[in-house]
């Protein structure tokens, strides 16, 4: 992907279901100089999303879609997308499948963070099965969305050690400080930063 412009930075919106600490992190990051990003618009599919705070804190536009009806949920989300111009979509934590047409219409402009190091444990309750198959290592990828469920090409992965020790939970929260830094550094990465 390249930047438009040396000054203007790529208009980003960033989809959350949850708490939001990747979205968090991604708006620290994108205040930096050196991002090649701005965060302009956060979709989430749930009201009580924790993560919507930080967008209030940080005055950033929220907007709140019911995906009872994806179809209508997404005729909606695009039009929001287009009036905003929107050029890249991180998907954080956004815990709803994103249908093909969708997809299709921001083709290669869709990132998303998974807790496993992609192609192993695609979908959910990742930890819990990577630590169910004693695997020695998880870890956390970075790659773009395409219509088959967390396979598109990997920016980037780091590796988490799993020791004897670690619950789910434990887990978990090593695997997410990863998931702060990759996310960013893939976002450069694809800019060629
Ligand atoms: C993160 O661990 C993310 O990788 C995972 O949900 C968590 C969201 O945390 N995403 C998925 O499992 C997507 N399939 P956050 O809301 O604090 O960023």
């Amino acid at each position: 992907m390249a930047l438009s412009n040396g000054t203007n930075k790529i208009k980003t919106a960033v989809f959350i279901s949850g708490n939001g600490s990747n979205l968090k992190s991604l708006i620290k990051f994108s205040r930096l100089k050196k991002s090649p990003i701005s965060i302009d618009l956060i979709i989430s599919n749930n009201p009580r999303a924790k993560g919507l705070n930080y967008g209030k804190f940080y005055k950033i536009k929220r907007k709140i879609f019911n995906f009872k009806d994806r179809n209508i949920a997404e005729k909606k989300i695009i039009l929001e997308i287009k009036k905003n111009k929107i050029k890249l979509i991180c998907l954080a934590g956004f815990m709803k499948i994103i249908s093909k047409n969708f997809i299709k219409k921001f083709k290669g402009k869709i990132l998303n963070v998974h807790p496993s190091l992609l192609p192993k444990y695609k979908g959910i309750n990742t930890h819990e099965r990577a630590i169910k198959n004693n695997e020695k290592y998880s870890g956390c990828t970075i790659h773009l969305v395409t219509s088959k469920l967390d396979s598109g090409k990997i920016i980037l992965q780091k590796k988490v050690k799993i020791n004897k020790s670690d619950t789910t939970k434990k887990l978990a929260k090593k695997i997410l400080i990863q998931e702060h830094k990759l996310y960013p550094k893939a976002i450069m990465k694809i800019f060629n930063l």
